[in-house]
């Protein structure tokens, strides 16, 4: 894309927390796959629900019809974040909470002998739920990852699909090192045997644009504090599936239908407010950049129009600073990188490993720097630990770019990993 450029000014300054600083030094926020920083307007928006309009649902007085038309308008932003209607969105505690309801709503309808797929790259937010399936007989296969691309390997999933597999689990991005899964043909085999798809999408959704019609996926989960907003988690589910599903709920008259039949409980409005507010500063971003992507958002219009303008600035925006990192670190002695070649898609997270070092002491000798970083497992423990063994050197360190980050970050980042190496 020609003369792309980036209106970071505009993006930082909706950030109160990049004032910080550590040891006199600016803070770089480069933690974003544990969780973004949270811009103004967001903040602003669940301060205004808790003050103006907080009660609960189903009332017919005016803050109670407020808080139910706030909830439908942020179904409806989700709606255009996902590409799905407004009844298929649903919102929650986390995504792990989210996963586990889930499946232990699919879970009733399962037998003794009945198959799940994993992967050995995902969250165990992803694989868990299933995994504790084993107790009752369900048998667990996962995927097995090809070390030499840091890639699911394909075949193998093949080999475990079979008309006894009821459902298959699979990250979208690896938040351990970025890999990027091309679902879509995963989903199409796994539909071709009956079986169920949930997509892992937490760590994919800061960083490119989701169109779940175009996956054809029955379930997709993320978590909005992974995308700008609040600790809590939003899904979308296919309506005629989820209609079908016998989920775990309050038997009561008004919740027998989606999206209703899935959120349990009061429904945390005010996160919710903040959530679709999150949406928004990502279709703000795309508004400011739409020039600049003719060819991609042709046949698009409204705030569906604006997110993925706003996605695709984010990705052209981190990418250069991600190659700059994964360049420049790879010439570093002992270093060792775990992303896939280039030219494979990725999103703008950098993992690697140090020999003979601890990946805590690189974090805590970065932090000294103002520099935030990620050590350890990232609870992508079957890859981290099991696979690649590194749990003894303190698992890996993770590097997360944003759209409030800087070529100055990644410069410092840079220098900081030379300096630990040399010292
Ligand atoms: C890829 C991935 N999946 C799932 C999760 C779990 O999300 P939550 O904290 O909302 O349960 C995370 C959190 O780090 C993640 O990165």
């Amino acid at each position: 894309m020609k003369d792309f450029r980036f209106d970071l000014d505009h993006v930082r300054e909706q950030f109160p927390c990049l004032c910080k600083t550590v040891n006199g030094l600016p803070a770089a926020f480069l933690d974003g796959p544990g969780g973004t920083q949270v811009p103004r307007s967001v903040v602003e928006k669940i301060n205004d629900y808790m003050f103006y309009h907080n009660a609960n649902a189903h009332g017919c007085f005016v803050t109670s019809l407020e808080t139910m038309a706030l909830q439908q308008e942020a179904r409806e932003t989700l709606a255009a974040f996902f590409n799905c209607s407004a009844s298929e969105v649903i919102f929650g505690e986390s995504s792990s909470t989210n996963n586990f309801k889930l499946v232990f709503a699919i879970a009733r309808d399962l037998k003794e002998g009945d198959e799940v797929i994993i992967t050995d790259i995902d969250h165990e937010s992803n694989r868990s739920p299933l995994r504790t399936l084993e107790e009752r007989g369900i048998i667990v296969k996962s995927v097995r990852v090809d070390l030499s691309t840091y890639t699911l390997d394909m075949e193998d999933y093949k080999s475990k699909l079979s008309d006894k597999t009821k459902v298959v689990a699979i990250n979208w991005a690896a938040n351990a090192n970025g890999t990027i899964t091309d679902v879509k043909p995963m989903i199409e085999l796994a539909h071709k045997v009956g079986a169920l798809t949930i997509i892992d999408a937490v760590h994919y959704a800061a960083h490119q644009v989701i169109d779940v019609k175009d996956i054809g996926t029955d379930f997709l989960v993320t978590s909005a504090y992974k995308f700008f907003g609040p600790h809590m988690g939003v899904m979308y589910a296919k309506h005629e599936t989820l209609e079908k599903i016998r989920t775990l709920r309050v038997l009561a008259d008004d919740n027998t239908m989606p999206p209703e039949k899935f959120e349990t409980g009061t429904p945390n409005f005010e996160h919710i407010c903040g959530c679709a507010a999150a949406v928004d500063f990502i279709a703000d971003i795309g508004k400011r950049h739409e020039a600049y992507f003719p060819e991609e958002l042709k046949g698009l219009s409204g705030k569906r129009k604006d997110i993925v303008a706003g996605m695709l600035a984010i990705d052209a925006y981190e990418a250069p600073m991600a190659k700059k990192l994964r360049t420049e670190l790879a010439k570093i002695p002992g270093l060792k990188l775990y992303t896939s070649p280039e030219g494979l898609p990725k999103t703008s997270t950098v993992s690697f490993t140090i020999q003979g070092r601890n990946a805590h002491d690189i974090a805590e000798f970065l932090a000294a720097r103002g520099i935030f970083v990620w050590d350890g497992d990232f609870y992508a423990i079957e890859i981290t630990n099991h696979v690649l063994k590194l749990e003894e050197q303190g698992g890996l360190l993770r590097i997360g770019l944003a759209p409030y980050n800087t070529m100055e970050d990644i410069d410092r980042t840079i220098e900081a990993v030379e300096d630990f190496v040399k010292q």
